[in-house]
Parts: C-alpha cells; sequence; structure tokens
C-alpha cells in the first residue's frame, strides 16, 4: 500500500473555498522528478491568495497551497539530485498549479530544484523563502542600477511584512540609512532592531502627493503599489530607483511621467517566480553570506506547525502578520 502523508488542502465550496488538513496518499503525489520529504515551508501573503475563490493566483483546484518547501529529498529520477540531498523550492507553479510546501511529501519538476546552500539551514532557507528571495532580487536590481548607500537614504514600505523585514535588514546590513513605513503603530521597536532609523506611518506614504516633491530617498523597496508609488517616485532623488515588488495596497497607481524625465528616477520590477536558475543560485549563496539578516530567525522569523497555517493564512490577508511565519513539517 502506497505511504500516506498530511496535506493541508484548499477546494473549491460554493461561492468560497474550504481549508482542510486530511491525509492523502503517496498515489496522489503530482508529475515530477524529484520526490522531497518537507521539513519546512513558509507562509507568504500570496499563499492567503491562494485560499481564496477569487484570489486570482490559484490555478488549480483542489490544491495544497505553499509556494515554497524545503526538505530532504526521498526519490530522484533526476541525476542531479540523490536521496538524501538537502534542497529547496520556492516559485514557477508551486502552491499555485502544482502541490505545494504545506506538506509532508512534494513531488516537483527537477528543474526547479535548488540545493540547500551552504551556510544556511533548511529552516532559515524559509525563514527567507520567497519573500526572502524577493528582497535580495530587490537589493540586487538597485545594486545592478548602481544605487550605494553613498547615493542617500533607502525606504522599504509594507515594512513589517515578510518581504520588508527582510529588505530593511538587509539594506541595513548593506550600510544603508534605512528608513521604514508601516500601518503597525507598535511595531516601530521591532523595526529599529532590525535596522531601521526613521519611522513613517503608512497614512503618510499613501497620501496624495504632487507629481514631484522634495527629493528624500535614494532607494525604495516597495511592498504596496498602490497610492504608495506615486507618493514614492514624487521623492526620489536623481538617478533613485525603486525596486517594485508587491500590491498590498492595490495594483493600479496614478502617476506622471515627470520623475522619469526630470530626475531619471527608474522603476525596477521585481518577478521572484520565474526568476532563472542559474540567477537563483547566485542569490541563495548571497543569501547564505552577504546578504544574511543578522536577526533572521531569532527577530523575523515565528514558528507553527502545519495545523496552525490556517490562521496565519487568515491574518496575513488582514496585513496582520509580523515578519515571517516558517511551517514546521517534519
Ligand atoms: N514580486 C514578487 O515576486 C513577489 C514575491 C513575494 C511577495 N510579493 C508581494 O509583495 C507583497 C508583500 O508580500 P509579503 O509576503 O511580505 O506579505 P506580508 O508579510 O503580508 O507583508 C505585507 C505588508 O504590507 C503592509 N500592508 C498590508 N496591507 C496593506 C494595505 N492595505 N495598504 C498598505 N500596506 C499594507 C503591511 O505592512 P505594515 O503593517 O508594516 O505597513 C504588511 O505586513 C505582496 O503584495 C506580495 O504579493 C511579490
Amino acid at each position: 500500500m502506497a505511504e500516506t502523508y498530511r496535506a493541508l488542502v484548499v477546494d473549491k465550496a460554493g461561492e468560497g473555498t474550504e481549508v482542510a488538513l486530511i491525509e492523502r496518499s503517496a498515489d496522489e503525489l503530482p508529475a515530477g522528478e524529484v520526490t522531497i520529504r518537507v521539513a519546512y515551508s513558509s507562509v507568504n501573503y500570496k499563499d492567503g491568495l491562494a485560499t481564496l475563490a477569487k484570489g486570482g493566483v490559484v490555478r488549480k483546484w483542489p490544491l495544497v497551497p505553499g509556494i515554497d518547501l524545503a526538505g530532504t529529498v526521498a526519490a530522484s529520477r533526476d541525476p542531479r539530485f540523490a536521496e538524501g540531498d538537502e534542497v529547496l523550492v520556492t516559485g514557477y507553479d508551486l502552491g499555485v498549479a502544482h502541490d505545494g510546501g504545506f506538506a509532508e511529501l512534494a513531488r516537483v519538476p527537477g528543474d526547479w530544484v535548488v540545493k540547500r546552500p551552504d551556510g544556511l539551514s533548511l529552516r532559515e532557507c524559509m525563514a527567507f523563502g520567497t519573500a526572502g528571495f524577493t528582497a535580495a532580487l530587490a537589493l540586487d536590481a538597485l545594486d545592478r542600477h548602481g544605487v550605494t548607500p553613498a547615493a542617500g537614504p533607502a525606504i522599504v514600505t509594507g515594512a513589517t511584512g515578510g518581504v520588508g523585514s527582510i529588505a530593511v535588514s538587509m539594506l541595513s546590513g548593506l550600510g544603508f540609512e534605512v528608513a521604514a513605513s508601516t500601518g503597525k503603530a507598535g511595531e516601530h521597536d521591532y523595526l529599529r532592531s532590525l535596522g531601521a532609523s526613521r519611522i513613517l506611518s503608512r497614512d503618510e506614504v499613501s497620501a496624495e502627493t504632487r507629481p514631484l516633491d522634495a527629493a528624500m530617498w535614494a532607494a525604495a523597496v516597495d511592498q504596496v503599489g498602490g497610492s504608495t508609488l506615486p507618493w514614492l517616485m514624487a521623492r526620489m532623488t536623481y538617478r533613485g530607483a525603486i525596486a517594485s515588488t508587491g500590491l498590498t495596497g492595490g495594483p493600479a497607481f496614478k502617476a506622471t511621467v515627470l520623475p522619469f524625465l526630470l530626475r531619471s528616477v527608474a522603476i525596477l520590477g521585481i518577478d521572484s517566480v520565474f526568476c532563472p536558475m542559474a540567477e537563483r543560485l547566485v542569490l541563495w549563496q548571497r543569501m547564505a553570506d552577504d546578504l544574511k539578516p543578522p536577526h533572521l530567525t531569532d527577530m523575523i522569523a515565528a514558528e507553527t506547525g502545519l495545523d496552525g497555517v490556517k490562521d496565519v493564512l487568515a491574518s496575513i490577508l488582514k496585513g496582520g502578520v509580523r515578519g515571517r511565519t516558517v511551517v514546521r513539517i517534519a
């Protein structure tokens, strides 16, 4: 008889969805060359969206959500991986169109698999997860654009979230003077402990703005979009750059081209899902080295088990989660 494993499954139920922790047979694992015994996963905003009937991310029902996983190879038909290898997977179709990380077993195409970088434990890999990888992509894009700490201060919006917390910590570690904007009045000390030297309110950075205002920021990592992106555009210094990573404040924005034409401001689009593998491997190794935040596991990451995921998913959709939540599976 095939092995059984526990999995969190989301399915359509009437107009809404139902999320349940169930026992499955290994026969039900999806196609793929690499079978992984999952040790840790993590909760991202996109996982919250995956529990909604109209969240816009799920392309297969029923689905095991979880866009991140880290664990040990249980079996492999891909010569690049062998039983016992410690690996991680983030992005691609994982947790949206292919069963994901909120399960004790997963099976994925070999092309999605990254070997655990030296210097990171499996738990640390998931303390980063997609959020940390996205923050790393944002910093790499800013760096390639030529924005250095000498150019001026950086700002991170949605700063207490997963991408935000890690971006604050990474920017500070690289020597930037960092400002953080948050809607959580009670988390200013948390942001200061991650390296922010100035805190702005979410209301301030989402207020209506004129097209250009006093230039303040050389770099920005923006989780919010919506009315916050034009607010940032109006306040970037000459040749400043905004890494646009998220849309918690909405996908649409209304702005003018003046920041582009008069200050050479750049908006750098950041996608973590289909980032090419060669770039992934380099960045994950950097995340184990110069981009590793000093407080990754003690301050930024909390932990839950598979049975606690449902509550965290509900909370992350309301902007209620601080930092990252690692899901202990094994
Ligand atoms: N481009 C990519 O590949 C990629 C990868 C990962 C994530 N993302 C996107 O990046 C964003 C952040 O993801 P995450 O996993 O870090 O989520 P998260 O942990 O939930 O963080 C999002 C943060 O945004 C702020 N926020 C929440 N609701 C808001 C609202 N209505 N208006 C303004 N700010 C709000 C909150 O921070 P404060 O309370 O501190 O303001 C919240 O903690 C999401 O939009 C996600 O879809 C994109």
